[in-house]
């Protein structure tokens, strides 16, 4: 990798400024991942945070790395998400900071799926387009339905029930998907709950700006995390396709959600940031 230029090396600024101190933030699916490390980051820059995830150990082992709290829930599951803000409420008298990070791709333990990956790649290894195989007519009720339900449902969710904690100058973030902009083959499911998302992001931030509660999305682009690692034979051809060369490291999204967090974003509010490497340039 060159120091300069095509694949340069991300610089990540490492000293934190306190630009939460005072801050209470719950983010949600963040055991690992983007979650974790925007968790990471908000903890530097001096916010409380409470962190969900599906298991309460996975999610008290990262509370326990980062200095934070945790709580478990299933944020597609209304019941459970009450059931949690039940427990939020016993610890803190305000959320400041909501960030609806949590998700799935669809195909977490699926080797089917990475063996049509791998195929997928070699062929275009060979020059050949790639074609998607598996496309909508092999997507079950229960593959949609659970996509829906965890990114939109679960947006939903974790929104309703943060109102009664969340103050003036409060920040919702909610996490899209250059896949909500951009359709993908093999994706619809997926970019069908990333395009929600942004829509529910911008009637929400319609709604709450007279009490100056700020609601914003993150579209990441391709990120290096468990959720992409099925995806690995592809790798090379996305950092092809990506103007800077390279895929994103989780800082480059978790620094965005410090700044959409803060107030320093205070005019900011139903926009999309969409960290990318400029591999989808618009909004
Ligand atoms: N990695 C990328 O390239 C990328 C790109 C665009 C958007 N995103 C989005 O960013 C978010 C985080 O992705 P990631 O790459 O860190 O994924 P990841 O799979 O590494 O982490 C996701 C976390 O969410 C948790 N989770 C899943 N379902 C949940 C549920 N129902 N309730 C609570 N927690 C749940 C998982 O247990 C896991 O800890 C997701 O919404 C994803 O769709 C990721």
């Amino acid at each position: 990798m060159r120091e300069f230029g095509y694949g340069m090396r991300p610089i990540f600024r490492t000293e934190a400024m306190n630009r939460l101190k005072g801050k209470t933030a719950l983010v949600t699916g963040a055991a690992r991942g983007l979650g974790a490390r925007i968790a990471e980051r908000f903890v530097g820059e001096g916010a409380d945070v409470i962190i969900n995830d599906v298991s309460l150990a996975t999610a008290s082992a990262t509370a326990d790395r980062l200095g934070g709290r945790a709580v478990a829930a299933d944020v597609s599951d209304p019941a459970s998400v009450a059931t949690m803000f039940d427990a939020i409420a016993a610890m803190t008298d305000r959320v400041d900071i909501l960030v609806n990070n949590a998700g799935i791709s669809g195909i977490e333990g699926d080797n089917d799926a990475r063996e049509r990956i791998r195929q997928r790649a070699e062929a275009m290894a060979r020059g050949e387009p790639g074609e998607v195989t598996e496309g909508i007519a092999a997507v079950t009720d229960a593959q949609w339905r659970r996509m829906q339900a965890v990114h939109v449902d679960g947006t939903f969710h974790c929104c309703r029930a943060v109102m009664p904690l969340l103050p003036e100058g409060g920040a919702i973030i909610n996490m899209g998907s250059i896949m909500g902009t951009f359709g993908r083959g093999g994706g619809v499911p997926y970019c069908t709950a990333k395009a929600a998302i942004l829509g529910f992001t911008r009637a929400l931030a319609h709604e709450l700006a007279p009490r100056n509660i700020r609601v914003n999305a993150i579209a990441p682009g391709w990120i290096h995390t468990d959720m992409t690692d099925p995806l690995a034979p592809l790798h090379p051809f996305l950092e092809m396709q990506t103007p800077m060369g390279r895929m994103g490291e989780p800082d480059d999204i978790a620094w965005c959600a410090v700044y959409l967090a803060s107030d320093e974003a205070g005019f900011v509010t139903g926009q999309t940031l969409s960290p990318n490497g400029g591999w989808y340039m618009s909004q």
